[in-house]
């Protein structure tokens, strides 16, 4: 191990533990004004009228009309309203906002409003939606005649649910208007988003906006987009509150039904093979984008880049389709649309695999990429691909091959077991030339006279560790005790835009960026002076660039990697399955601080079990969803795993901080496809969906 990657105690363990970490919910609220949000209660309808109503003195309410600048939030395409103004699109859209100083009569205000609606027809299902919002196609070789040419061609759809990021902390924000300055602060992941967003929306020139990160208690994608919708509906109402600041923090009820989660999916596979081996795939994706495309359009790109997953194919046509439904919309969460399309291309490989007599696991090995090899999007896997020895330790961990023999000749009784292995990447960073063409990203160190350095950008830590891992890497290279170093919650009037926390791009780029700041600052130090360095990203010599008009190009740097089996015993006459164990080896590079990485590393894996099985959420045929509590959406914890093992395979980045690569997303993305591999073993049936639940297993054994 190098010396980095040991442990440190977290830069942020102290105030959490002593309770001196200020979340959004823990600011006084004296001089305080609270908002709740009137939202529709139907599909999709037209606003007729918002009817008078006499509010008490120093309560107001706010809805399109008062919006200063432009009443759409920034996103990417920005279509989502601040507030409805004629139609609504989902159940949950909000359409005004009651405001004033005391909680309970703002909620007794809120559900004494009537609104007029004319409902309207609304699409509930995607596969009755006639609006694609997003649309791509790619390809390469020749597909038609691969298939035209195949020993055998199959076909299977597989469909994905709902997953929701369940934080522990809802979504909450706290803003003021004052001295012509919109200042807001809460649970949130990209500062320069919300600041973008409130700009636009509140016309204001970005040194009249600050935007400030609160202590935040999870995120998981969850709070990537959506801070942006709330904070610019509370930054409306500031603006109205005579200097007076505004707080909205979501009850679990709303968070859960009203705000994003993981897009559903239906993903149809159509594979040709010949002579034993997959020569093309044919592939369609869909993606139930909601109401409006808030990152939808990105959520797909990286779905159906990943669509082939780990396999050498040379004939390969892509389409993805995210549809407009009037549902919730759907957004980020962790993996980011590769968890839907891994879960389908893996299950698709093991069935082939069975039909052709062959062990999925030495089936998928003999289509593996190598370094070289050219990717979905005629890129290049730049660097090593240590999938092999990976398959070998876990192997080593978890018996595999042998409990799978073992499983294999098993009689069917009561109890039965399986193991199941996938394979999986996740692209680092952003995809395409995000980070190239609209990130930019800046970073500055900052040294007092006395020495001590503090880091300036816009990363939040959400639980994932940055701010230690941060300060690891400037104290290391400029030989500075850690508590020398230190990097303070975003605030955008301190710190540059480094860009968001997102897509695994934290640590690997912008903590690189402050390596080489650090360098500079290294050879320019002088005693007792204060001093900044500022370090810009470029684009490495080596990518291949990006162009999404024709999907070509590296859409990503370099890949993490990821192994693992999962053993399951499942009771065929209740249809309850256990995890027995599940083991995994992950290449995320150098981990900078290994017991961090390895929470990481068990927290995604198990979310990932979760996403495959106990975690079921629909909406009811009025189109409203009905898990809106911990009691009736049900997450894994630690004694859902009782055996738990992660292995570090360290395959370093050359353009990382000391190897590093991408890490957070990547432990979730291909857990589903172990699981339904091992419960298909178990079961002696195909698995197309998930969740996958007690009923489903019990339906598919009843007839046996
Ligand atoms: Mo993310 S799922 O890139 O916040």
């Amino acid at each position: 191990m190098k010396e980095i990657s040991k442990s440190v105690i977290k830069k942020d363990h102290q105030p959490k533990i002593d309770g001196s970490a200020l979340y959004v919910g823990d600011y006084p609220q004296e001089g305080m004004l609270h908002g709740r949000i009137v939202r529709s209660p139907y599909a999709r309808a037209r606003v007729v009228e918002i009817k008078p109503y006499a509010l008490p003195e120093g309560y107001f309410t706010v809805d399109h009309r008062d919006v200063p600048g432009i009443n759409e939030v920034h996103i990417v395409k920005d279509d989502t309203p601040v507030y409805a103004e004629e139609i609504v699109e989902y159940i949950g859209d909000p359409v005004l906002m009651v405001v004033g100083p005391d909680e309970q009569e703002v909620l007794r205000i809120a559900s004494e409003i009537e609104v007029v609606y004319e409902q309207l027809p609304a699409v509930l299902n995607v596969r009755d939606s006639e609006t694609a919002f997003f649309d791509y196609n790619f390809g390469k070789g020749d597909p038609d005649t691969a298939f035209a040419e195949a020993d055998k061609v199959y076909e299977e759809e597989f469909e994905t649910g709902y997953q929701e990021q369940a934080y522990l902390e809802p979504q909450g924000m706290i803003a003021t208007f004052a001295d012509s300055k919109l200042s807001i602060h809460g649970s949130l992941q990209c500062p320069y988003y919300v600041h973008g967003a409130i700009a636009k929306a509140l016309g204001l020139t970005p040194d009249r906006v600050r935007v400030v990160q609160d202590v935040t208690g999870g995120g998981f994608g969850g709070k990537e987009a959506y801070p942006s919708i709330l904070a610019c509906q509370v930054a409306v109402a500031a603006y109205r509150a005579g200097g007076k600041p505004v707080r909205v923090i979501f009850d679990r009820r709303e968070d859960m039904e009203f705000t994003s989660k993981r897009h559903p999916s239906l993903s149809t596979y159509r594979v040709a093979v010949k002579d034993g081996r997959v020569t093309a795939m044919d592939i369609d994706v869909i993606f139930n984008a909601g109401g409006y495309t808030t990152l939808s359009a990105v959520v797909l790109q990286r779905g159906i880049i990943a669509s082939p997953g780990v396999y050498k194919v040379e004939n390969i046509r892509v389409r993805g389709r995210a549809m407009k439904t009037n549902t919730v919309p759907t957004g980020a969460y962790r993996g980011f649309g590769a968890p839907q399309t891994f879960f389908a291309v893996e299950m698709m490989m093991n069935h082939i695999a069975r039909d052709l007599g062959e062990e999925p696991l030495a089936f998928k090995q003999r289509h593996l990429v190598k370094q070289g090899d050219p990717t979905s999007t005629g890129g290049i896997y730049h660097f090593p691909v240590p999938l092999p020895e990976m398959i070998a330790e876990v192997e080593q961990m978890s018996g595999y091959s042998q409990k799978r023999t073992e499983y294999n000749a098993a009689k069917p009784g009561r109890y039965r077991r399986g193991v199941g292995i996938a394979l999986w990447f996740h692209g680092a960073g952003f995809t395409g030339s995000g980070e190239r063409d609209h990130i930019k990203a800046v970073t500055r160190l900052h040294k007092s006279a006395d020495g001590r350095v503090e880091i300036l950008a816009s990363q939040s830590d959400i639980g994932q560790g940055i701010k230690t891992t941060l300060c690891k890497i400037v104290a290391n290279e400029l030989n500075l005790p850690l508590d020398h170093v230190t990097y303070n919650n975003p605030d955008t009037d301190r710190v540059p835009d480094s860009g968001p926390t997102v897509a695994s791009r934290s640590l690997m780029t912008v903590g690189e960026l402050l390596r080489r700041a650090a360098i500079r600052l290294r050879s320019e130090w002088k005693d007792a002076e204060d001093q900044t360095v500022e370090e810009r990203f470029v684009e490495p010599d080596f990518v291949i660039p990006f162009y999404i008009e024709k999907f070509q190009g590296d859409a990503y740097p370099t890949y993490a990697w990821a192994v693992s089996a999962v053993e399951v015993e499942v009771d065929t006459l209740t249809g309850v399955n256990k995890v027995l164990g599940a083991w995994a080896s992950f290449d995320v590079g150098t981990p900078i601080d290994y017991n961090i990485v390895v929470g990481q590393m068990e927290g995604g894996l198990l979310q990932g079990l979760g996403y495959a099985s106990m975690e079921q959420m629909a909406a009811d045929q009025t189109g409203r969803i009905r898990n809106n509590s911990f009691s009736d959406y049900i997450i894994p914890t630690s004694v859902d795993v009782p055996v738990l093992q992660v292995k570090m395979h360290v395959e370093e980045y050359p353009l990382g901080p000391y190897g590093a690569k991408g890490a957070g997303e990547l432990p979730l993305v291909g857990m589903p496809a172990a699981y339904m591999a091992a419960m298909e073993q178990a079961l002696h049936q195909s698995i197309q969906h998930i969740p996958f639940s007690a009923e489903d297993a019990l339906f598919g054994t009843a007839h046996e």
